[in-house]
This record gives C-alpha cells, sequence and structure tokens, in this order.
C-alpha cells in the first residue's frame, strides 16, 4: 500500500466525446505536457467529435470503435501504459425505456476493458457514479463515503454497480493495476441535453417550458465537470492501486432550487415550468463525503460557486445553439412518449 507517484505518457480515454470525458482530455491537454490521448469512442447518440475538435494532433487521436470489440482493444491497447474508462451509457431515464444497450456496453464494455489490461499489462481507471450507492432520506443527515454499501435502485446505476464489483475482482484476482472514482452529479458545457441542467437551459431557449420530475424535492449533490477531470488526474497520477475514493464538491441542491435559479438567471418567473410524471424508483437525494481524497491526495475543488458556473454554464448553451438544436426536436419528442 505504498503511494507511488505514476507519469503516464500514452493513455486511452474510452468515452473521449461524450460530456465528462472529453472534459478530461481538454484537462490532458492543457495541464499535462507529454502525455498523448488516445481517445476510444463509438460515437453513439451522446458521443460528438466536435467535443475535442481543435485539439492538436500530436496530443490526441480518436478512434471510433466500440469498447465491446476485443479485437480492436487487442490492436489498440499494447503500448499504452493506462486505460482512463468514461465510456457508458449514462443516463437513468433510457435505463428505464430500454436497460439491453447498458448491460452491454457498461457491464460487457468494462469487462472486455479490463481482459486487455490484465493482457498487456496496462493501468486501469475506472469512472464511476455515486449511485451504486442508492439513495439516502432528505432528513438524513448522513453522506455516502468508500465504505457505503452498495445498493442501485436503476438499471442505469446496477451495471455501473456491476461494472465496479468487475473492476474489484479483477483487481484481486489478477492483479490488474486498478483504481475506482465514484462522482456525484456533474454539470457544465457540453453536456447532453438529455440530462436536468441542460434539458430545462435549451427548453427556455426555445420557448418551451422546463419540466420538473415528481415532487421536485430530489437532492443531487453537484459538481462543475473541471473539478472531476483534476480529480480524475489527481487520483490517476497519485491513487492506492485497489482504492476506491468518491469526488464531490459539497454542492447538495433540490432540483426545484436549481431549477428555480436557472428560470430567475433567464429572466423567467419562478413558476413559469410543468410538473411531470416522476422517474420510476426516482432516487430520493445524493451526498457525496470526500474526505478521504481531500486528505490522502490533496485534491480540492476550484468551482466551488454554483451559481457562477450555472451562469457560465447558461451562457455556454446560449453561445453554442449549432452545437446543441440538431439534437433538441428528438430529444424532446422521446420524453414526450414517455409523459416527461
Ligand atoms: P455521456 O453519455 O455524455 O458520454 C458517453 C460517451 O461514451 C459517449 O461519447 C459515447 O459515444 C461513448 N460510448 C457509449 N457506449 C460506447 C461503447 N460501447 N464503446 C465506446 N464508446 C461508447 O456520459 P457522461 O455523462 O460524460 O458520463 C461519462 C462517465 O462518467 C460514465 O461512465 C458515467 O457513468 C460517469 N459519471 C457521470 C456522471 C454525470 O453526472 N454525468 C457522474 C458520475 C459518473
Ligand atoms: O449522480 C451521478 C449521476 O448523475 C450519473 O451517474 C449519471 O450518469 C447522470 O446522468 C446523473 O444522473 P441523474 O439521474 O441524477 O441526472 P439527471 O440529469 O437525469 O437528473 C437530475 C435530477 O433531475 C433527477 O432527480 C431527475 C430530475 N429531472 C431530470 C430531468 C431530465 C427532472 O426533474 N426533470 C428533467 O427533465
Amino acid at each position: 500500500m505504498t503511494q507511488e507517484v505514476f507519469n503516464p505518457t500514452n493513455i486511452i480515454v474510452t468515452g473521449g466525446c461524450g460530456f465528462i470525458g472529453s472534459n478530461f482530455v481538454h484537462y490532458v491537454v492543457n495541464n499535462c505536457p507529454g502525455v498523448h490521448v488516445t481517445v476510444l469512442d463509438k460515437l453513439t447518440y451522446a458521443g460528438n467529435p466536435e467535443n475535442i475538435a481543435g485539439l492538436p494532433e500530436d496530443r490526441v487521436e480518436l478512434v471510433v470503435g466500440d469498447i465491446c470489440d476485443a479485437e480492436l482493444l487487442d490492436r489498440i491497447v499494447p503500448g499504452h501504459d493506462a486505460i482512463v474508462h468514461y465510456a457508458a451509457e449514462s443516463h437513468n431515464d433510457n435505463s428505464i425505456a430500454n436497460p439491453e444497450p447498458f448491460l452491454r456496453t457498461n457491464v460487457e464494455g468494462t469487462y472486455g476493458l479490463l481482459e486487455a489490461c490484465r493482457k498487456y499489462d496496462v493501468r486501469y481507471h475506472h469512472i464511476s457514479t455515486d449511485e451504486v450507492y442508492g439513495d439516502l432520506a432528505l432528513d438524513d443527515p448522513a453522506r455516502f463515503t468508500e465504505e457505503t454499501p452498495y445498493h442501485p435502485s436503476s438499471p442505469y446505476s446496477s451495471t455501473k454497480a456491476s461494472s465496479d464489483l468487475l473492476v474489484r475482482a479483477w483487481h484481486r484476482t489478477f492483479g490488474v493495476r486498478a483504481t475506482i472514482s465514484n462522482c456525484s452529479n456533474n454539470y457544465g458545457p457540453y453536456q447532453h441535453i438529455e440530462k436536468f441542467i441542460p434539458r430545462q437551459i435549451t427548453n427556455i431557449l426555445c420557448g418551451i417550458r422546463p419540466k420538473l420530475y415528481g415532487d421536485g424535492k430530489n437532492v443531487r449533490d453537484w459538481i462543475h465537470t473541471d473539478d472531476h477531470s483534476s480529480a480524475v488526474w489527481t487520483i490517476l497520477t497519485k491513487g492506492i492501486i485497489g482504492e476506491t475514493y468518491l469526488i464531490g464538491a459539497d454542492g447538495e441542491r433540490s432540483n426545484i432550487d436549481v431549477l428555480r435559479a436557472i428560470l430567475e438567471r433567464m429572466g423567467k418567473p419562478a413558476d413559469d415550468f410543468d410538473w411531470v410524471r416522476d422517474r420510476p424508483g426516482h432516487d430520493r437525494r445524493y451526498a457525496i463525503d470526500s474526505t478521504k481524497l481531500r486528505r490522502h491526495l490533496g485534491w480540492e475543488p476550484a468551482h466551488t460557486d454554483f451559481l457562477e458556473g450555472l451562469d457560465q454554464t447558461i451562457a455556454w448553451y446560449r453561445e453554442n445553439e449549432d452545437w446543441w438544436r440538431p439534437t433538441k426536436e428528438a430529444t424532446e419528442a422521446k420524453y414526450a412518449a414517455q409523459g416527461q
């Protein structure tokens, strides 16, 4: 259990054309000189190569492909010193409508990557979620820690929990050099407009009333995606192999508070939204205690003012309509069919 600094020079980032993975690719290019990134991304509905456009070609290469493709992994993994695994089906509502792709990508895909890491002795960092721990009551003072038992609620979170358990088993049984991080809800630019915050911002920009599930009292623990990226780099380079680290920035807020903040900042009345059908099995509250990451590895979030981060995010969606507009109609049609 000695803590050694790991200095990777040639890493694979799966899902590097998605919201959080692409942020990490930018982070590495901007902060980690001499590190080359191979992005492996299938470019599903959630992947957009525009998210990493313009980065220097000698630092970033995009390989379009599926993490479930073992032959492809045999071709590209050798020669890399680490895989940082972001690729996933990531949206709870989609997992309720059709769980199958979640099992395939989140469980089988992780299995394939672990096998490749075992075969080629490549270090592995696994990106996971606080949702593996289930939910907390609104009046419970507790927060999730690395010791909280797994208790996932949705098809999405159960596949993420399954993939975490595979990582632990491949580390213990086969000695794969792995770390895991479980992060809370991310917000920021480039998030797919199916997700809560960008859905409401783009609804308002389109003249559609925002949609709030259930009673709106559900609490999420928001972290800016830049802070998630800096935490992952810290864990990859300084974390102890075999350990799990929780990532969070003390950002608990109820959904109705977040929505009211968006409405206010976009010049709309506080009640200018629709209450819609609740998500089945809707987790009540998530809350992260990130003491271990802060104390053991010295990480701290930089974006501690949520409203400032929200303003920056609103401005980004205002200024980048070309990025989200082509998918808006289909996204809302899918929600409308679900009564949401
Ligand atoms: P996203 O849906 O925006 O992006 C997922 C990316 O993975 C896309 O680029 C997609 O094309 C790619 N992908 C999907 N299936 C693939 C496959 N079979 N092979 C190769 N590429 C594939 O997701 P996100 O919100 O950026 O989340 C990234 C990771 O972070 C996920 O593992 C998610 O569970 C985790 N996470 C997300 C949050 C959050 O708030 N969004 C919080 C904690 C953890
Ligand atoms: O906690 C980490 C997780 O955060 C990640 O693992 C997931 O990949 C990520 O999608 C996110 O999951 P949530 O389900 O919490 O995020 P979502 O943006 O879908 O919803 C946030 C909250 O807002 C949730 O309580 C449901 C609610 N909601 C969502 C939408 C899309 C609404 O009230 N209205 C909406 O239109």
